[in-house]
């Protein structure tokens, strides 16, 4: 089943008509001052929403940010996203201060064609989340009056069965927006037939997380390079003490199965940086991965394994990389994962950044992004995308 896209909408002919855009504006806020941290998220729908505007189509954008509760909560407003948008499109952005209330229906009536409005968090309705059929629908039904057509443009959201991404395109003419579109374009190559060898860095803290990812993947991959919080449980796993560093006790036994079953793929640290405590200032040292002392954690993968990971890197032709190696937000705990992503660029091989937080961290620790094949916006939903599950959001737009 093909998807239609967004070339498809606007050979049409969009002019004057209302097209709701579901896009995942799902950005970080500084915890203080509620500042926007990283705009990816935002500048990744611009090519969508920009060839709407020229258009002249009327530009409804919706999204969710955070996880609410079903209930309006300020500190999940859309507002300031609104203003960032704006600033990027070089327009202002009308800003609807409920999601399908009196001011979204006032703020949608009154566009004008070429114009973008965003309405208020999506997670402020419990509609939007609901497990319920019904209830999802009633919202749906509330969301779809706002459009003529649907695009979704949200990838880090596709596989949420929610109602703007599951429901609403069963209501109204649908395609995939421009980033959707090279999201599934490329991670479809690493599904198919990626170029060998395939080497898949995978890091974050827990192994629960990433279970089903690594089940997938282990059979297709050359070397699956393991770091970050997730890489202790492993670490256990093999026989070595791991002091008071992250450990899934109950994780331990699966981990020793996994690394039975393809012996020599999966690659762990040889040495870590372990610290007094979880703080940017904590005392720490590089130790063997099999001589952290008792009373202290692991926060980052040492030299050595960043240099082991990266000759394994530049041997690839096709990476994969989700989960930074170490607690990058602290300085003295960024070398890991500044080390990986630099071996990932230099490599001569395509690679893929999936997720949140390793795309933010290429982006923290100022590295080029255009060095790399693709970033993709999406953490979750690139995962279950190489997993092979079928995605709520790309399946109704296939309907
Ligand atoms: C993300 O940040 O991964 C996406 O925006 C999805 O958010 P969620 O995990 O809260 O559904
Ligand atoms: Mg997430």
């Amino acid at each position: 089943m093909t998807i239609r896209n967004l070339d498809d909408l606007l050979a049409e002919g969009v002019s004057g008509r209302r097209v709701l855009v579901r896009a995942d504006l799902n950005v970080p806020l500084d915890k203080q001052t509620g500042d926007i941290t990283d705009d990816g998220r935002i500048r990744a729908v611009l090519p969508t929403l920009g060839a709407l505007v020229q258009a002249g189509a009327k530009v409804v954008v919706c999204s969710h940010l955070g996880r609410p509760k079903g209930a309006p909560d300020p500190q999940f407003s859309l507002r300031p996203v609104a203003g960032r948008l704006g600033e990027l499109l070089g327009a202002p952005v009308h800003f609807a201060e409920d999601t399908v209330g009196d001011s979204a229906r006032s703020t949608v009536a009154e566009l004008a064609d070429g114009q973008v409005a965003l309405l208020e968090n999506l997670r402020f309705n419990k509609g939007e989340t609901s497990k319920d059929d019904a209830e999802r629908g009633a919202f749906a039904d509330q969301l779809a009056a706002f459009g003529d057509a649907y695009v979704d443009d949200a990838f880090g959201a596709v596989h949420r069965k929610h109602a703007s991404v599951h429901d609403v395109p069963a209501r109204l003419p649908h395609v995939a927006g421009r980033l959707v579109l090279r999201e599934v374009e490329v991670l479809s190559k690493l599904t198919g037939a990626p170029e060998r060898p395939y080497v898949v860095v995978l890091g974050g803290s827990k192994v629960s997380d990433k279970l089903a990812v690594i089940e997938a993947l282990l059979p297709t991959v050359d070397r699956l390079l393991i770091g970050g919080g997730m890489c202790f449980t492993f670490l256990k796993a093999q026989g070595h003490e791991v002091g008071t560093s992250l450990l899934e006790e109950e994780m331990v036994e699966t981990c020793r199965n996994l690394m039975q079953r393809a012996p020599g793929k999966i690659l762990l640290p040889v040495d870590v940086v372990a610290a007094d405590a979880f703080a940017p200032d904590a005392a720490h040292d590089t130790v063997p991965a099999d001589g952290i002392p008792s009373h202290r954690l692991g926060l980052d993968i040492g030299p050595e394994t960043v240099a082991g990971f990266a000759a394994v890197l530049s041997q690839a032709k096709t990476i994969f990389w989700n989960g930074p190696m170490g607690v990058f937000e602290m300085a003295a705990f960024a070398n890991g994962t500044r080390g990986v992503a630099e071996a990932i660029t230099k490599a001569d091989a395509f690679s893929v950044v999936g997720g949140g937080d390793s795309a933010a961290a290429v982006r923290a620790l100022g590295l080029d992004e255009s060095s790399f094949g693709h970033i993709s916006t999406g953490g979750g939903a690139s995962l279950e995308y190489l997993e092979g599950k079928t995605l709520p959001g790309i399946a109704a737009l296939e309907n």
